[in-house]
């Protein structure tokens, strides 16, 4: 079966005094290929844990978790489920080791046995993606907080993953570099096909999702499409454009209920412009 399966999951840590604190408690998820999930949730809801889990970076205390077909427990798939399921944490500064971004992208597939070409090929087209081709021969070093993320998703798609989970991926970066991130994440999930785990504390990276997971103390209390989200669970605080919608409709304006995004506000302001002259 493709996708990610969690079934039952239930992750327990020992903390420093020796006692178990239980970081998610038997859930239930199914990522279907091809999706946008949206992860958020207070700190030490569990998301780090949960994300860690789905490529065996961490093992489910009990359950199970099954990659298209592969469970993350039987330690002969952890090479491919490493392979299809990528990670980007929160500082790119941790991620990049290379001196020079073209090795550091290179880096990865140097390591899957694929012949010099195809290794060239990948890195030209990883680097066009995130739109890095002209600096290739710079050091990461030099570029900006937003480049450097670019870079660490570029060097992760170089493996051709089929889900690339994002821990928090644009919490250190400024307004422009988050939008830049974010503007990529949508356009390798649509163009590319790319299912997006993403998880973050700023519901905006989380409008253009299909849908959004609220974790709380483990357990997952919210599981819906982002308009619906932000106009009906308290617990989220929805972006400035869904309270604009909100305040908009309270004046009378009969905009779409969906709006989450700039764009989609847009088009429905044009929309209802058209049909009232
Ligand atoms: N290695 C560990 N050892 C012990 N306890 C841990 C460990 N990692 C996480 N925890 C605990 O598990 C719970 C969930 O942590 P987790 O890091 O998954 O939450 P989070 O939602 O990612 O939080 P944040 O928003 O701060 O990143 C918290 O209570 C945390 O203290
Ligand atoms: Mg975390």
């Amino acid at each position: 079966m493709q996708g990610i399966q969690l079934q039952n999951v239930t992750k327990e840590y020992a903390n420093s005094q020796g006692q178990k604190v239980c970081a998610l408690k038997a859930v239930n998820l199914s990522i279907r290929p091809g999706e946008f999930v949206g992860i958020a949730g207070k700190n030490g809801s569990g998301k780090t844990t949960l994300a860690r889990l789905l490529n065996g970076l961490l093992l489910p205390s009990d359950g199970r978790v099954i990659v298209n077909g592969m469970d993350t427990r039987q330690r002969r798939y952890i090479k491919e489920i490493r392979r299809q399921v990528a990670m980007v944490f929160q500082n790119p500064d941790n991620q990049l080791v290379s001196p020079v971004i073209e090795e550091e992208i290179a880096f990865g597939p140097e390591n899957l046995d694929l012949t010099e070409e195809e290794i060239e090929r990948r890195v030209d087209e990883v680097l066009q993606i995130v739109g890095l081709s002209e600096l290739r021969h710079l050091s990461p070093h030099m570029l900006s907080g937003g480049q450097k993320q670019r870079v660490a998703i570029a060097a992760v798609l170089a493996m051709r993953p089929a889900y690339l989970v994002l821990d928090e991926p644009t919490s250190m970066l400024d307004q422009t570099g988050r939008r830049g991130i974010l503007d990529y994440l949508r356009k390798l999930n649509r163009r590319q096909g790319i299912t997006i785990i993403l998880i973050s504390h700023n519901m905006e990276d989380l409008a253009g999702a299909d849908r959004i997971i609220l974790l709380q103390e483990g357990s997952i209390v919210y599981d819906a499409p982002p308009w619906e989200a932000f106009n009906r669970e308290n617990k989220i605080k929805p972006p400035n454009i869904v309270r604009l919608a909100q305040m908009l409709r309270k004046s009378g304006y009969l905009l779409d209920e969906k709006i989450t995004t700039l764009e989609q506000m847009e088009n429905s302001i044009c929309r209802l412009l058209k049909s009232t002259t």
